[in-house]
């Protein structure tokens, strides 16, 4: 066996594309007047303490980015120094993956959770994409399985499965297609029959099924983030301010939706607020969206119910400066299963088009 073959930090991604110095992470007075315009971005929402602990990383990754002719995919939940000062693409989970489509970088450094990073090296497989901590999971995908989803087939013959990209590419392959909060309902009303099987999301099915004829058999997958807001703690906001606007994201529970203005994706919400600039509004989701938006929108007051996902923010500047260094840590995925995976998002994405 070679040297290659055996040494632990010599993977694919470091044969096809080199190995890189790290740079000098020093925070010099230079520094500070060179990432000054990029702090202005995000100043409503970084201390000025804190600062000084970002810069040297953000100067390092924007330019190691374009030696590495790589882009960075950030979600919505990214905290604000990763979402406005270092990312190419933001947006919610499908609008991530239509840019993976279409890229033309060598290299894909996904700011999200383990799922995203997969349905990134679906759509780009000649790409090499990274995730800068493999432990960044999600507790949808983590509740099913391929052998569940054969398991339903089997329980309801001929029923077709909609799956919300919240879960593993091994679900994806054994799925009819695949959804995102963004297109759940024109996806399940997409095929033309009375019943669909829809996993892993028990409460985004339920929100489908509120907005469709189309009954829905769902799994039993929950949101550890968004299952904890209640209706008990929306009422207690609007009865001190009955004017604040309250929208969701329809991985939340029932009685949380029945009490928002608006439901919708992350950027759903995320354009709501921007387009009708409310004076006072809670962001029923994860926490950091909130700061992202409130760098933007100086004249709306956010009100706070401060959830955090703990596998988002596991992603952090020193992992994607690592990610881009050492390129690690590649995404692969079994042939077989890629495959049938890609089939499943490729039609998502086609009829989103
Ligand atoms: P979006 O597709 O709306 O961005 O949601 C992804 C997610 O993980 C929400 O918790
Ligand atoms: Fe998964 Fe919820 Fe975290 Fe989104 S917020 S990644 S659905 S655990």
């Amino acid at each position: 066996m070679s040297i290659i073959e055996t040494a632990p930090n010599v993977t694919d991604a470091v044969i096809k594309h080199g190995i890189m110095d790290m740079p000098n992470l020093e925070y010099t007075a230079a520094l500070a007047k060179e990432t000054a315009h990029a702090y202005e971005r995000v100043s409503s929402v970084v201390p000025p303490v804190e600062w000084p602990a970002f810069a040297p990383y953000i100067k390092a990754i924007n330019e190691l980015k374009k030696e590495r002719n790589a882009v960075i995919l950030a979600h919505n939940y990214m905290t604000p120094e990763i979402f406005h000062c270092i990312s190419d693409y933001v947006g919610d989970s499908l609008q991530l993956a239509k840019e993976a489509a279409k890229t033309d970088a060598d290299i894909i450094v996904q700011c999200g959770v383990h799922f995203m990073a997969e349905t990134a090296k679906l759509l780009s497989p000649e790409k090499t994409v990274l995730i800068p901590d493999m432990k960044a999971g999600c507790s949808l995908a983590e509740s099913i399985t391929g052998a569940d989803v054969r398991a339903m087939r089997e329980a309801y013959p001929g029923v077709p499965v909609v799956t919300y990209a919240n879960c593993s590419a091994e679900v994806k392959a054994e799925c009819d297609i695949c959804c995102t909060s963004a297109n759940a309902v024109k996806i399940v009303e997409s095929l033309g029959v009375p019943r669909v099987i829809f996993v892993p999301d028990e409460y985004l099915a339920k929100y489908v099924a509120s907005q469709t004829d189309v009954e829905i058999i769902a799994w039993k997958g929950r949101c550890e983030v968004h299952e904890r807001f209640t209706g008990d703690e929306l009422r207690a906001v609007r009865e001190i301010d009955p004017g604040v606007k309250i929208i969701a994201h329809p991985e939340c529970p029932p009685d949380v939706l029945a009490e928002a203005d608006f439901t919708g994706s992350t950027t759903g919400m995320i354009n709501y607020v921007k387009d009708n600039q409310p004076k006072k509004v809670v962001m029923v989701t994860e926490c950091s969206m909130s700061d992202n938006v409130a760098a933007e929108t100086p004249g709306v007051e956010f009100v706070r119910p401060c959830n955090l996902c703990p596998h988002m923010k596991r992603i952090t500047l020193p992992k994607i400066l690592d990610s881009l260094v050492y390129l690690k840590v590649e995404i692969t995925i079994d042939p077989d299963v890629a495959e049938r995976a890609r089939a499943s998002v490729e039609r998502m994405v086609e009829l989103s088009k």
